[in-house]
């Protein structure tokens, strides 16, 4: 039997790769130099696509793949795939949900702590020589003592967060679409008002064009001169220039930032904030959690085509009967 072909739209990790040579045909979009002629040669033929990073999947490059059954994405935020679109289509999306997401809390409570504690720019202090020459760093303004801690995005990864901040006696409120039944921390419906009562903001959201700019110069201000902001869900739910202005203007205190609006160009008056943490997207970035990230990759697409389902389906695709 011949075998079925599948579309990569970027470098996938080696594992994914190998898996899917072996069990299909691969076209590699990112290889060659003229994408138009390898769709218009072999895009009736291909059946699955396997999202490389940073790579669009959009309505021009699905409309001319007449036979996509299922686009398998890296990553448990599925942004660059127009998801909607594929559902109308009758065609599965899928993403790489639960195998990131102690990886990712592990992460943010780091990023919450270097920032809290401004740890990066006291370990450049002793690096520097400068413990041995000035005497000791700075003590901090910002503790987790007597801070509380609003999630915005309370999903899997925003309550294995909140897991650890209970371990830490951290209060915790959050803000989402709408308040859930089982949890018992407090809810805002408000954003602006949350920011208002709390010392620092934890965005756990993905982007969408529903979170677009969501974390705005209103919240900012509400966070006020005290407020820290981490961010581990996407770039495009923040108003970067507004939170770099509010950095500068010390209308906040500080933040702790693991995704850009443009990755991975990250703004230079940021770099030059001493204070302010920044990490190279690097939430899920373990051999142990991006393998099992990417094995998911190709189980989805296996799933598929064994059982005429995949694994774990995105919202907007959900399982057909
Ligand atoms: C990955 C992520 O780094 O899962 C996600 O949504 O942001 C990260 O775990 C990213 O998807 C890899 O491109």
């Amino acid at each position: 039997m011949s075998k079925r072909h599948v579309l990569a739209t970027g470098p996938l990790m080696r594992l994914v790769m190998q898996q899917l040579d072996t069990a299909y045909t691969v076209h590699r979009l990112w290889e060659t130099d003229d994408p138009d002629a390898l769709l218009a040669d072999v895009g009736d033929k291909i059946e699955a696509i396997a999202v490389g990073p940073h790579t669009p999947v959009d309505e021009a490059l699905m409309s001319r793949l007449p036979n996509l059954k299922i686009v398998s994405n890296f990553g448990v935020g599925y942004d660059t795939v127009d998801a909607a679109w594929a559902g109308r289509n009758g065609i599965y999306v899928s993403n790489t949900p639960d195998v990131l997401t102690e990886e990712v809390a592990d992460t943010t409570l780091g990023l919450l702590l270097m920032t809290v504690r401004r740890l990066s720019e006291s370990e450049r202090y002793l690096r520097a020589g400068r413990w041995a020459s000035e005497g000791p760093f700075p003590l901090t303004p910002a503790s987790l003592r007597d801070r509380r801690v609003g999630i915005i995005g309370l999903g899997r990864i925003g309550k294995a967060i909140a897991r650890r901040l209970d371990a830490f006696r951290v209060p915790i409120v959050y803000h989402g679409r709408s308040e859930q039944a089982d949890v018992a921390y407090g809810y805002y419906p408000n954003l602006v008002e949350m920011a208002r009562d709390v010392d620092i903001l934890v965005a756990v959201i993905p982007g969408s064009a529903d979170t677009q700019g969501l974390v705005d110069a209103t919240v900012f201000d509400a966070l006020g001169p005290d407020g820290i902001f981490i961010n581990i869900g996407r770039g495009s739910i923040v108003d970067e220039p507004a939170m770099i202005a509010a950095l500068k203007d010390g209308r906040i205190h500080s933040a702790g930032l693991d995704v850009f609006a443009d990755e991975p160009n990250v703004p230079q008056k940021l770099i030059d904030m001493e204070h302010v943490v920044l990490l190279p997207h690097v939430g899920s970035a373990s051999i142990h959690t991006r393998n099992q990230m990417g094995q998911l990759v190709v189980d989805n697409i296996h799933s598929y085509f064994e059982t005429g389902r995949p694994i774990t389906p995105v919202a907007e695709t959900p399982i057909r009967e």
